[in-house]
């Protein structure tokens, strides 16, 4: 029986743009009707003749609002004449394993329902992104066309009578006017988990767990924070490498992620924190909502920033199979992230890239063979083996290093700033601030900063003297299509190589969050505590912004 299509009549939102990772909002929002559909149908309608005959991967982190927002899009994509859709089993795919289906499936794109670290739950946040044939996320162009699409969009197809079991894995083949269109329903984890251990040498990280290498049994604990990832991880690490079944917690996706940020970073993860600062672990990590981000603690729950964390990975890349036999190309990380891999990069001769804050930027790169590895100080860590950073990837990609050199964590990183000096590094977070003083500060901020009596001007805080080397709002030109990204962040470079970095968030749902970050780099004295190092440098970066007067605030939210 053939089923019918329905053109809907609607009204344009104008709120529907994209921000750093895909459209982000209150669910609340996304349940008003025809909300979701207008997004849908923009984004089908950006693929234009691509859309006709088209393979999409479906999927997502399982928050609140993900089985409807799937019904919603398997509906549409029948209606608009998508040829299959790869639908991840009860809506249930982290965004590493969609990037990774696409690639295999060469598909179009697809479309991921995920609001990455924001928590979830009725009151809470969703967000749908859409990914393109590479695996990686939409770059701006793309998100720009589904924006100029949804402002005027008035009406979206759809079958209203399409009925799909994706709680049971399989094919289901349905006719919808004269054409085919066909759902499979995809084992969430299996795909991801095979390739893994192609990329991992499995049974050299089996052996490390059991003991085989160190001489003891090396304890590892991962805190999936009730993202998606709680699957992933059991399979990978309990059933493949052997791990103890309680060294996998919070592993059960949860529509509302327990009430907690599902953000791994020392205070929305201060569970795993504590957890491993009796010394019982050898290793800790935690993952993000979507299963993109990172946090990777030692034994007493010793930090490895995310931007050592990258440095640490570049420098011993050969660890790892895969990067090892593919050879290791370039290496790139964001504007903000601490430079430290610069410093790996110039040793081993390989170009390291800058990029703006958002993971889609490093796509072109990786597509033109230029980069292994890239990483973003905020806890996002992944190799070009996909297109998405990867929390899961970037656990394994450590214990191969821990496994190769025969080292603690912490060790590791003091021989690394033994080698190479040390970047010390902090960021200074301020969520949910009223968005009009924010937008205020980082104005009067930029004229500040880029004006001429700046150029050069000597500034102290707490004792330490600071001159000026270059102010300005960071700007990239993409090397390989030559697109432009402006006002990516306000930067203050000294002479003697540290900096502050301002920004605003891209990734909240309301309100404005203002992030800081703050950098220097000492070549020989590696121990000190970031906060005590890097304190004159956080008045200065505090007060040149007047950060409290603009938000209010006398404290941040979060300190990494
Ligand atoms: C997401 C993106 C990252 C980016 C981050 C920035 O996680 O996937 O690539 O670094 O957002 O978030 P922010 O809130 O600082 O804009």
């Amino acid at each position: 029986m053939s089923l019918n299509v329905e053109n809907v009549k609607t009204n344009a939102f104008g709120d529907q743009k994209p921000g750093t990772s895909g459209l982000r909002k209150a669910v609340k929002v996304f349940q008003q009707p025809n909300y979701t559909e207008n997004f849908v149908q923009s984004i089908l309608s950006s693929l234009g003749d691509k859309l006709q005959g088209s393979t999409l991967i479906v999927g997502g982190d399982g928050r609140f609002y993900c089985k409807e927002a799937v019904d919603k899009i398997i509906k549409i994509c029948a209606a608009n004449k998508v040829s299959k859709l790869f639908v991840g089993q009860n809506g249930i795919l982290s965004t590493p394993a969609v990037s990774a289906l696409i690639r295999t499936h060469k598909a179009t794109g697809a479309i991921i329902l995920t609001a990455s670290h924001n928590p979830g739950g009725p009151d809470k946040d969703f967000g749908i992104k859409f990914n393109v044939s590479n695996g990686g996320p939409a770059p701006d162009g793309v998100t720009n066309a589904i924006f100029e699409l949804s402002k005027t969009l008035s009406s979206y197809s759809i079958v209203p009578n399409l009925k799909v079991d994706i709680s049971k894995c399989g094919s289901q083949v349905f006719t919808v006017g004269d054409q085919k269109f066909e759902v499979e329903v995809i084992d969430s984890v299996e795909h991801y988990v095979s390739y893994m251990k192609e990329i991992f040498d499995f049974n050299a990280l089996k052996a490390l767990i059991k003991g085989d290498i160190t001489g003891k049994p090396f304890s590892i604990l991962i805190n999936c924070l009730h993202g998606v990832t709680g699957p992933y991880a059991k399979q990978i690490f309990v059933k493949e490498l052997g791990a103890p079944s309680d060294s996998v917690v919070n592993a059960v996706p949860l529509e509302d992620f327990g009430g907690h940020h599902p953000d791994p970073n020392l205070t929305y993860a201060a569970d795993l924190v504590n957890a491993m600062k009796a010394g019982e672990y050898d290793f800790g990590a935690a993952f993000d909502g979507d299963g993109v981000r990172n946090m990777i603690l030692g034994k007493k729950a010793f930090f490895v920033t995310p931007s050592d964390s990258l440095a640490v990975l570049a420098a011993n890349l050969d660890c790892i199979p895969y990067s090892k036999q593919s050879g290791v190309k370039g290496f790139a990380r964001s504007m903000p992230t601490g430079a430290a891999v610069d410093r790996v990069g110039k040793k081993l001769g390989k170009d390291v890239y800058e990029v703006p804050t958002g993971w889609k930027y490093f796509g072109n790169l990786m597509d033109a063979g230029k980069l292994s590895l890239c990483g973003e100080e905020s806890f996002g860590t992944g190799s070009d083996h996909i297109r998405e950073k990867d929390g899961v990837w970037a656990a394994l990609a450590w214990l191969s290093v821990i496994a190769s050199l025969k080292k603690s964590v912490e060790e590791i990183l003091k021989d690394h700033w033994a080698t190479y000096g040390r970047n010390y590094f902090t960021r200074y977070d301020y969520e949910n601030c009223e968005s009009d003083p924010c937008n205020k500060m980082m104005a009067e901020l930029e004229t500040l900063v880029t004006s001429e009596a700046f150029k050069g001007k000597e500034l102290s805080s707490n004792g330490r003297k600071y001159v000026v080397k270059l102010c300005d709002n960071f700007q990239f030109t993409d090397l390989i299509d030559g697109s432009v990204a402006t006002k990516q962040g306000i930067r203050v470079l000294f002479e003697d190589g540290s900096r502050i970095v301002y920004r605003l968030s891209g990734t909240g749902s309301s309100g404005a969050t203002v992030r800081v970050y703050i950098e220097s780099y000492e070549p020989k004295e590696y121990t000190g505590e970031p906060q005590v190092v890097l304190k004159p440098l956080i008045s200065l970066a505090l007060e040149l912004a007047r950060l409290q007067e603009f938000t209010g605030r006398d404290k941040p939210t979060v300190i990494t």
